[in-house]
């Protein structure tokens, strides 16, 4: 199944095939130039490395170069790498100021591709349009009226920002959505959603991942990923900053909170990895069974819980951060995107494609106290509410559900890594956080009271020009900040 799906097709521009850039270079057991440079592993041999380091080069400069064919945008053209390889809102801002045909600014990343006249207000947000083809058994609904709206391509359209290609040794799966395996896929996917070109020669694609493996941003990263490729079990491999650096007071404060509240789900050392199942699983509820999308609780204790979906081996999550994004929307403070248009979605899931037998439509129909917004309660006691506990009255995006077709991923995304973080501002799938301060504020004030296994309940006050209490205290807040730039 190729999820990402180019949206030149739809609109009519050709797809050449893409000759390939690389027959000079002999590429030696390029498989192998998986992962840090092999000359840098004990076990490689010279013969390997020079290859790998040949195929590395080859694939920058494919990197950085539009393949023929397509409508001249590389992969460079938004993972800057001058910029961590990230699209940073104001390179985009300056660029279209200062050079409004670069590449960049084509039909498909534009606010309205049909307008008269483009704008980009979504690329000034670091944000660019991803289409995905609706799973057979899913379909859009009218989010007022719950009328069925599937357009009749089956794609929907979401906006999402930039992620680095640094640290990708030790990031898969790739995209928000985990939904390509491998850097060939994904790089050939991009040349076709991103720069409407054809097939890519599998020596280029080759070429472009190892380049990509061999990226870091820093060498405590590259460490992991030795350790990684060496066959270290993940839970073994020393964490770098550990080790490498002498922490300040501050830093190690900053550890501390870390690992009493981060730790539960980025991990240890590669930092995208939940170690605790507990925090997961309670991000994941069970639904009703009446094909409601509201959530089923147990009504059996007092007062009812949540009952939880049963997923042992999943690795993506709800963090809330669409809902968020959702409530940015209409007014809601503090998101970055709040005064761009992001897409107002509703899916109805089915059994299977033929669409005949819905079983939950996401996210539900809010029923909620006008007064308190408190969600109402049913005949047995418990709240009428859907997997994000809040009255939601769209979705800005499906996430790993527009993969997979099922309501328990309902913008559940691929756990991100955090190495590297302070280099790759804005944060979250979709840059609702324009800072790490922001990003630290979303969580003190939205996320961490959820989980009540995290024991760090709303205990200070808010702060000035907020509303919110608080799970962290200002210091708090600077200490982890300090923390987390150093990874
Ligand atoms: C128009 C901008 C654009 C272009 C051009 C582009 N990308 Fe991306 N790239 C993105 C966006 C946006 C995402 C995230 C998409 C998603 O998750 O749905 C992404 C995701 C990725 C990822 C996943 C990283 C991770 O950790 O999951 C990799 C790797 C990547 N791109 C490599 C490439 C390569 C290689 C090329 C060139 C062949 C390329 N990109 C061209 C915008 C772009
Ligand atoms: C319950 C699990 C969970 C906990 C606890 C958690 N995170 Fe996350 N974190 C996620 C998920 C899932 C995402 C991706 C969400 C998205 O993009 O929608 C994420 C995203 C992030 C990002 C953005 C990464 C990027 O490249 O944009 C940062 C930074 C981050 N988390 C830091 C933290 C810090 C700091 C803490 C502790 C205060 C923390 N996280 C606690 C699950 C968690």
């Amino acid at each position: 199944m190729v999820l990402i799906t180019g949206v030149g097709s739809r609109i009519g521009f050709p797809r050449a095939s893409t000759r390939s850039a690389l027959s000079a270079v002999s590429l030696l057991a390029l498989g192998a130039c998986s992962g840090p440079a092999a000359d840098e592993l004990d076990t490689g041999s010279v013969t390997q490395a020079v290859s790998c380091k040949k195929a590395a080069a080859v694939g920058e400069e494919l990197f950085e170069t539009a393949f023929p064919g397509t409508n001249g945008r590389s992969c460079a053209t938004c993972h800057v790498l001058a910029d961590h390889a990230v699209l940073k809102p104001a390179r985009v801002a300056d660029l279209l100021a200062t050079n409004p045909t670069d590449p960049l600014f084509n039909a498909l990343d534009a606010d309205d591709p049909t307008a008269a006249e483009l704008t980009y207000e979504h690329l000034k947000k670091g944000l660019v349009r991803v289409v995905l083809d609706l799973p057979d058994n899913m379909d859009t609904l009218d989010p007022l009226t719950g009328e069925v709206n599937t357009p009749p391509d089956r794609k929907i359209a979401v906006w999402r920002g930039v992620p680095t290609i640094e640290n990708t040794a030790i990031t898969a799966p790739y995209q928000f959505d985990g939904r390509e395996a491998t850097l060939q896929e994904q790089a050939q996917g991009a040349v076709i959603a991103h720069s409407e070109g054809g097939t890519v020669a599998q020596a280029d694609l080759d070429a472009i991942a190892a380049f990509q493996m061999a990226e870091f941003s820093s060498n405590r990263a590259k460490y992991v990923a030795k350790k990684l490729k060496k066959g270290v079990p993940v839970e073994n491999i020393p964490r770098p900053e550990l080790r490498m650096d002498e922490l300040t007071p501050a830093q190690q404060r900053g550890l501390d909170i870390y690992n009493a509240s981060c730790e539960p789900c980025h991990g240890g050392a590669t930092t995208n990895l939940i170690v605790d199942r507990e925090v997961h699983d309670f991000a994941l509820p069970e639904l009703k069974p009446d094909g409601s999308g509201n959530v089923l609780f147990d009504t059996s204790v007092t007062p009812p819980t949540p009952v939880l979906a049963d997923r042992p081996n999943d690795e993506f999550l709800n963090l809330g951060i669409a809902n968020l994004t959702a409530f940015g929307q209409i007014g809601f403070p503090g998101i970055f995107t709040s005064d761009v248009e992001m897409p107002q979605y509703r899916f109805r899931f089915y059994t299977d494609a033929t669409r005949t037998v819905p079983t939950a439509d996401l996210p539900p129909i809010p029923e909620f106290d006008p007064v308190t917004f408190q969600p109402l309660l049913d005949e047995n006691g418990a709240p009428i509410v859907g997997p994000n506990f809040t009255p939601q009255f769209f979705s800005t995006d499906p996430g790993r559900a527009a993969i997979t077709g099922d309501p328990h991923d309902f913008e559940a995304f691929d756990m991100p890594p955090l190495r590297g973080i302070a280099n790759t501002a804005p944060y979250f799938h979709d840059n609702a956080a324009e800072t790490l301060v922001d990003l630290v504020n979303i969580y003190s004030r939205f996320i961490i009271q959820f989980f009540p296994m995290l024991n760090r309940p709303l205990v200070n006050p808010p702060e000035e020009g907020s509303v919110f209490p608080e799970s962290f205290t200002p210091e708090e807040k600077a200490d982890l900040i300090a923390f987390l730039e150093i990874l």
